[in-house]
């Protein structure tokens, strides 16, 4: 137990990868001005870093100047905070469905990642989850056309939708292509999520058609590591929860519903890959192919793997959630084909559930406390 590596050890190597991978892409952002809203987040966590830790490789004249907006809706984290005196980096309070800061500026590259992407969360909050995906989105659009007008374009916007806009697949759509079209309900509880990544898309590929606006979309299918709070509600971090409390895993499905988990890294990777040198207009899964394992498969591998690190003893224990409609238009399976992603872009995921789960639980261990929000 003594050997094990830091989290911090664990998030600098991801880093490094991170870098090593986008080599060539990476090229594209020095010197230029980059804007990641809704960068307090998960996907926030390793988006900032890996930009900060490319800055620490260049000369000063070519570092990326980042700027994130975020409205803090579930807290200010603490890593942010403690990246607030990075001359590269600039933190600003706005809320993305407000009218944009006055005198923002010109910036090369917008990443939109504000959304709430919980499902527990997401409901709590389902009118701004939408106005964020769809009116937050189309402030953007605008001001990409008025950088347009004003000789100032930007190079590259990446929306992020989901690959939740699939729904429910029926099976001879599992695996699923960019092309398939969804099986959603546009009222159940979780529309309000999938329906407005729906329209975001429509919104992003009208704009990229007719307006020209380079807009560039991810489908992220389940990432998970580093970074996803504790306390966020999603499977793994509710299973590291279990386990770092030393108490039995608590599985509030019957366990049967499938997943292909993409370790964050490797996903990062890709969403970079989409800003910068993805197609306008064009929705790219990002994920991994295999394998995909059931959520009772899941919470086996985190047992063992928490034996083996910690010594833990605890077992899985089946209970219905207190949440009665938590389970409600949930996917049965979920499982990508990223053929697109890795013709037209070079995107090849590397890191298998052994060790991505191996890492994140590391992580967990180091980052068990977090605000519940
Ligand atoms: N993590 C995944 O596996 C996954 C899967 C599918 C889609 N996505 C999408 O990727 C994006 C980022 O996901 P994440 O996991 O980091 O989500 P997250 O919920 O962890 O973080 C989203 C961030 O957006 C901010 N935000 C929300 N509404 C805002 C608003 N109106 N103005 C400004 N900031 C706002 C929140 O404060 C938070 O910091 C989201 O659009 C999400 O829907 C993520």
């Amino acid at each position: 137990m003594n050997t094990l590596p830091s989290a911090t050890d664990i998030v600098q190597e991801d880093l490094e990868f991170i870098c090593r991978e986008l080599e060539k892409e990476f090229k594209l952002l020095e010197g230029k001005k980059l804007l990641l809203i809704g960068g307090a987040g998960f996907l926030g966590y390793y988006l900032v870093q890996s930009i900060l830790h490319l800055n620490t490789k260049l000369p000063a004249g070519s570092a990326v100047e980042l700027t994130v907006y975020d409205n803090f809706i579930r807290g200010v984290p603490d890593w942010l905070t403690a990246l607030e005196g990075d001359a590269t980096l600039t933190l600003v309070k706005h809320d993305i469905t407000h009218p944009l800061p006055e005198g923002m500026g010109a910036f090369d590259y917008i990443i939109h990642a504000a959304s709430i992407a919980s499902p527990t969360f997401y409901r709590k909050y389902p009118i701004e989850t939408m106005d964020a995906n769809v009116n937050g989105l189309r402030l953007i659009l605008d001001y990409c056309m008025q950088m347009k007008d004003a000789g100032t374009p930007v190079s590259g916007l990446l929306y992020y939708s989901t690959s939740e806009i699939y729904g429910d697949p029926s099976p001879e759509n599992i695996p699923t292509p960019e092309s398939y079209r969804g099986n959603v309900s546009c009222t159940g509880p979780r529309a309000c999520y999938d329906e407005s990544k729906r329209y975001g898309e429509t919104l992003c590929v009208n704009f990229a058609q007719q307006h020209g606006v380079p807009v560039r979309i991810a489908r992220p299918f389940n990432n998970y590591g580093p970074g996803l709070k504790i306390t966020d509600k999603r499977v793994l971090p509710d299973f590291a929860r279990d386990v770092l409390a030393g108490r039995d895993i608590i599985m509030l499905s019957d366990g049967k519903p499938t997943r292909t988990f993409c370790y964050i890294a490797d996903a990062i990777v890709g969403y970079f890959k989409i800003l910068l040198v993805g197609r306008d207009g064009e929705s790219y899964n990002i994920g991994i192919e295999q394998p995909e394992i059931s959520m009772a498969e899941l919470a086996d591998r985190v047992v063992a793997l928490s034996k083996e690190l910690f010594g833990y003893t605890g077992q899985v224990v089946k209970q219905d959630s207190s949440d009665s409609a938590y389970l409600v238009d949930n996917p049965n399976r979920r499982c990508p084909v990223i053929d697109k992603a890795r013709d037209e872009l070079g995107y090849d995921p590397k890191i298998g559930p052994d060790e991505g789960l191996r890492r994140a639980l590391i992580w967990y261990n180091d980052n068990s406390e977090a605000e519940e929000a």
